[in-house]
């Protein structure tokens, strides 16, 4: 069955009030109703604070809690809920892991750790200052003149002190998808651990850790339709059973006891050792909502009408001669995302020349500075889509840098 794009459009209430064009999914996606109605209906009727109380309002909500777990892990492919760590975002599960794995020793002096040059900040900063602060070495994959990490050259990055590899699925900034099984069977050559940002992709298409291969992977619940506020770890359950969080407090512990002047602390479980403090427990309860939501609609479908729709805008941003799109110009290479300038403009204006015309994009540099600076770019203009966009967005969108393109010209 297709995804019916307009019967999708209704539950998104804030579309045709706006009659807004929305193509800022990569930044956040919109709320459907039932994610709304859900976490109202929570805090009206079921809210208390998790695993602190007896009483049946703390019961309840431990249970919506847990629950939101099970269907996350399940939502992924993942063995057990056990694997499913909730914090605020992508950018916070980058690094808590990090801290984890420095923390543990798991990477420590003089190991190294393979990056790319197309990371999105949120993996770049917490990794590269937890790597100089133990005196690891990160190595850094250099991307090609589209931007793609030149993974050919992998096997020079790879060596016995490799500790890790950690990479963007998708990258926010060009679409490209990654082909992560390779990475896997190269990383596991030399014994290291592989990292998934799975930003973008986990909202966009069938996803299995299992499949995959890989060991931790991050994504944020603001970008699949749930709230913002609520992000993901996933890791291995072996692994997580055997490392100590960096992040002590409430909720992540069985018990603790003063000794002398230190303490002694007997760690909970994974997940709630890695969650400590009161944890996003209606945000969870969103999120939930969210992947039962992206269920119905079957994610094979969701990525085949996304991939519907960046053909066409790919195809057609690309045959206007001003546009310079960025990325790779195949489109069976990408997923999602078309970022593009129009040569000599800047890309705030196009923007605003899109918001004019209630088309909403991103501009700028996207969290991914040194991708941008590696492609002598100063940003970009980037449309990426989701389930409530139809083929009429694509062409409000290209007809929209058509008119700015005739009325401006070249810069
Ligand atoms: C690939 C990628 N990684 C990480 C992030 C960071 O996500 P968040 O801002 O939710 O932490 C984003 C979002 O902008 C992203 O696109």
């Amino acid at each position: 069955m297709m995804l019916d794009c307009s019967l999708v459009r209704e539950d998104f209430e804030v579309i045709a009030r706006e009659g807004i064009a929305y193509l800022d999914n990569a930044a956040s996606t919109l709320k459907p109703r039932q994610v709304i109605e859900a976490m109202a209906s929570f805090m009206r009727e079921s809210y208390a604070n998790v695993h602190r109380g007896v009483h049946r309002l703390s019961v309840r909500a431990s249970m919506a809690y847990e629950t939101a777990h099970e269907a996350v892990a399940k939502f992924i492919g993942a063995d057990s809920w056990e694997e499913v760590v909730f914090l605020r975002n992508t950018t916070e599960a980058s690094q808590l892991l990090v801290e984890t794995l420095v923390t543990n020793g798991v990477i420590g002096e003089g190991d190294e750790v393979v990056l790319t040059e197309a990371e999105h900040h949120s993996i770049l900063l917490p990794w590269l200052r937890a790597l100089k602060r133990v005196g690891a070495k990160p190595r850094i994959l250099p991307v090609n003149d589209e931007g793609v990490p030149e993974w050919g050259l992998l096997d020079e990055y790879l060596g016995k002190r490799t500790k890790a590899v950690v990479f963007a699925h998708i990258s926010n900034v060009t679409g490209y998808v990654t082909n992560v099984r390779e990475v896997v069977k190269k990383a596991r050559s030399v014994g290291a651990l592989v990292v998934l940002d799975a930003a973008q992709s986990i909202p966009h298409m069938p996803f299995n850790v299992k499949e995959l291969g890989i060991d931790f992977a991050l994504f944020s619940g603001h970008k699949m339709l749930g709230p913002t506020g609520i992000g993901v770890l996933w890791g291995r359950a072996d692994l997580l059973r055997e490392l100590e969080p960096p992040l002590g407090g409430g909720g992540s512990v069985r018990d603790v006891v003063l000794a002398g002047v230190g303490v002694r602390v007997e760690w909970d479980d994974p997940p709630w050792r890695f969650e400590a403090g009161t944890p996003p427990i209606i945000e969870a309860v969103g999120l939930a909502e969210a992947v039962a939501y992206l269920k119905r609609l079957g994610m094979g479908d969701v990525a085949r009408h996304e991939k519907e729709l960046t053909t066409k805008a790919l195809a057609e941003l690309s045959s206007i001669d001003e546009v310079e799109v960025v990325g790779p110009k195949d489109p069976g290479r990408r997923h999602g995302i078309v970022s593009f300038v129009v040569r000599g403009h800047n890309p705030d204006a196009v923007g605003v020349w899109l918001d004019a015309r209630k088309i909403a994009v991103r501009t700028g540099k996207h969290c991914a500075h040194p991708l941008h600076h590696r492609l002598g770019l100063d940003g970009t203009v980037r449309a990426s889509f989701y389930i409530y966009n139809c083929v009429d967005d694509v062409e409000r969108l290209v007809s929209a840098v058509r008119e700015y393109v005739a009325r401006y010209g070249r810069g």
